[in-house]
């Protein structure tokens, strides 16, 4: 074993410093939670409730195994949109009858549970995460279908929805649909495109079109029960395999249905894995409230991996990046992390190496967030810091091992992108509430504007306004920091969500044994051209 030491100073002013701020954030990206948690407010939940009806977060924790985990994913989606966040849907990762699932429920509260465009991103990513990991999928559907007045963001791009769905039951992956109430028009193809379907009595109404619309199209008298109601289709139609009582037994018969699934995933679980040597609390103490001051991740490595025992890779060489090798909850992993925020030409040369070795030892990698990017200036460019941060960038785009990211502060850049970013596929992506990410700092991108605009106007030979550019500065910083915020990213649906430090480990142990369900088997070779 090679157990970290830790030179943190948990007695020490600036560790209270870090957890102050950090404990901030917090409470700021909980006040944000809340808002998802509360759904479509007071007056529709009681409405809700008053039908009888459970709330979406509540059907999934008695579909859950009892006292086993939920990981929600992007619970924070529409945040800074005209939409209330949470993107009237619930989606994550639980257990049922001891199978890991992808879970979506749709919120009835928010708008019928009606799907806008942020909400479509969601179940977008939440298809992504199931299929590129295997998993089942569970969905407990009450929806009014498209948000109407958005339906031109929506109406094209939509379609999608059900060709996923079809798509992973031609993989083999399982798909089932529980339906507690309205799924019409197009979301009537979610119960007529998944393997499995349970309706609630009564409550369940899946039709292409309501007595209204059949009215209008062909004049014909109806009510939604013969167009569409459980029982119907239960005894007549056939897209009901299960005419469930009520809410509870549809739930139940749920489980039922993953039981007989015959699941089996790719890989055993690991045996019980030794805690880090480190309270995960002081995790809260290590990054600075001002990312420009340097922090050394080996901190964050000694309180996140089993037993703390790390053993890195070229630990002399391109120093600003660490390399390793640990076990987390039992399953190996390789470890990319920034210690200097800055790659140069060193770092990057490393990572490509380290990537490489992981995909021969078929090794899930890590990368923890922390960098500006890679190192300009005249060196710097004549040193080939182009191709070696390309080489970094082509190993990490052409790895086939999955990776996970956690922005734990900056992540500014093309740093962002051979770092694994959002962009290259990581199986999930988390930040912390630390995080900040963006195509630079806010001062260095408001800095370069200037120094544009200022070279433009002297080219044409026009006087530049000072006062006017100051103002601009302020400005601009003030819109790319807001830009840069994590709230304001997973919002965009640009991470799985924003954690809390301390749960790092507990997340990422999740996310790897989800993660062994699919086979998975490194690059050999197939490599870009790697730049010398
Ligand atoms: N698009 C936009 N807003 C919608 C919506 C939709 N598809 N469905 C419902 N809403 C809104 C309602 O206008 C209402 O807003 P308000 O409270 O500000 O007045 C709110 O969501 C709640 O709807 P309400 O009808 O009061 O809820 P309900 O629980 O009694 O009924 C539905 C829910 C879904 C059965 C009903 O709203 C409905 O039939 N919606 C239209 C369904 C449809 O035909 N969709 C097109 C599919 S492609």
């Amino acid at each position: 074993m090679t157990v970290l030491a830790s030179a943190l100073d948990t007695a020490g002013p600036e560790y209270a410093a870090h957890r102050a701020a950090m404990l901030d954030k917090l409470a700021e990206l909980e006040a944000e939670q809340a808002k998802a948690l509360d759904g479509g407010g007071e007056k529709y939940v009681r409405r809700h409730r008053d039908r009888g009806k459970l709330l979406a977060r509540e059907r999934i924790e008695l579909l859950l195994d009892p006292d086993t985990p939920f990981l929600e994913l992007s619970p924070l989606a529409a945040w800074g949109s005209d939409y209330p966040v949470g993107a009237s849907m619930v989606t994550g990762i639980g257990v049922v009858e001891g199978v890991e699932c992808l879970i979506t429920a749709n919120d009835p509260t928010v708008r019928g549970g009606a799907s806008n465009p942020w909400t479509l991103k969601k179940a977008f990513r939440a298809h992504e995460i199931g299929y590129a990991n295997r998993l089942p999928s569970i969905h407990l559907v009450e929806s009014g279908g498209a948000d109407l007045p958005s339906q031109k963001e929506i109406f094209i791009p939509g379609g999608a929805l059900f060709k996923h769905l079809t798509q992973s039951s031609a993989a083999g992956i399982p798909t089932v649909a529980v339906v507690f109430g309205n799924s019409t028009a197009g979301g009537a193809y979610v119960p007529g495109l998944c393997d499995h379907v349970i309706m609630v009595k009564e409550r369940a109404k899946v039709f292409l079109g309501g007595p209204p619309l059949v009215k209008m199209a062909t004049g014909e008298e109806s009510d939604d029960e013969s167009l569409g109601g459980a029982e119907m289709h239960a005894r007549t139609s056939g897209l009901a395999d299960h005419l469930a009582e009520d809410e509870h037994d549809a739930l139940r018969r749920a489980r039922r249905v993953v039981a007989r699934l015959n699941w089996r995933k790719a890989y055993a679980d690991p045996p019980p894995a030794a805690p880090p040597k480190y309270d995960a609390e002081e995790l809260l103490g290590i990054v600075p409230g001002d990312l420009r001051t340097p922090f050394d991740p080996r901190e964050v490595v000694a309180r996140i991996v089993d037993g703390s025992d790390f053993d890195e890779f070229k630990p002399l060489y391109g120093a600003s990046l660490v390399t390793g090798w640990a076990h987390l909850h039992g399953y190996p992993i390789g470890i990319l992390a920034n210690a200097q925020g800055v790659l140069f030409s060193a770092e990057s040369q490393k990572a490509a190496q380290f990537i490489q070795l992981a995909n021969q030892r078929d090794i899930p990698l890590l990368f923890l967030h922390n960098t500006t990017g890679y190192m300009v200036g005249k060196e710097y460019e004549q040193g080939g810091i182009i191709k070696h941060g390309a080489m970094m960038i082509n190993a990490v785009s052409n790895s086939r091992v999955p990776h996970l990211s956690v922005l734990m502060g900056a992540s500014y850049g093309a740093g962002h992108y051979g770092m694994c970013g959002r962009a290259y596929d990581p199986r999930f992506l988390f930040a912390w509430p630390s995080a900040k990410s963006a195509v630079m700092g806010p001062q260095q991108l408001a800095g370069v504007l200037s120094i544009v605009a200022r070279q433009s106007a002297a080219a044409k030979g026009k006087p530049y306004d000072d006062e006017a550019d100051a103002a601009l500065r302020a400005m601009v910083e003030q819109q790319i920091e807001a830009e840069s915020l994590p709230m304001f990213l997973s919002g965009r649906l640009y991470d799985d969500g924003v954690i809390d430090p301390r749960d790092t480990r507990t997340v990422l142990g999740i996310c790897l044994s989800a993660l062994h369900t699919a086979p998975y088997e490194g690059a050999r070779g197939g490599f870009g051209v790697f730049r010398m």
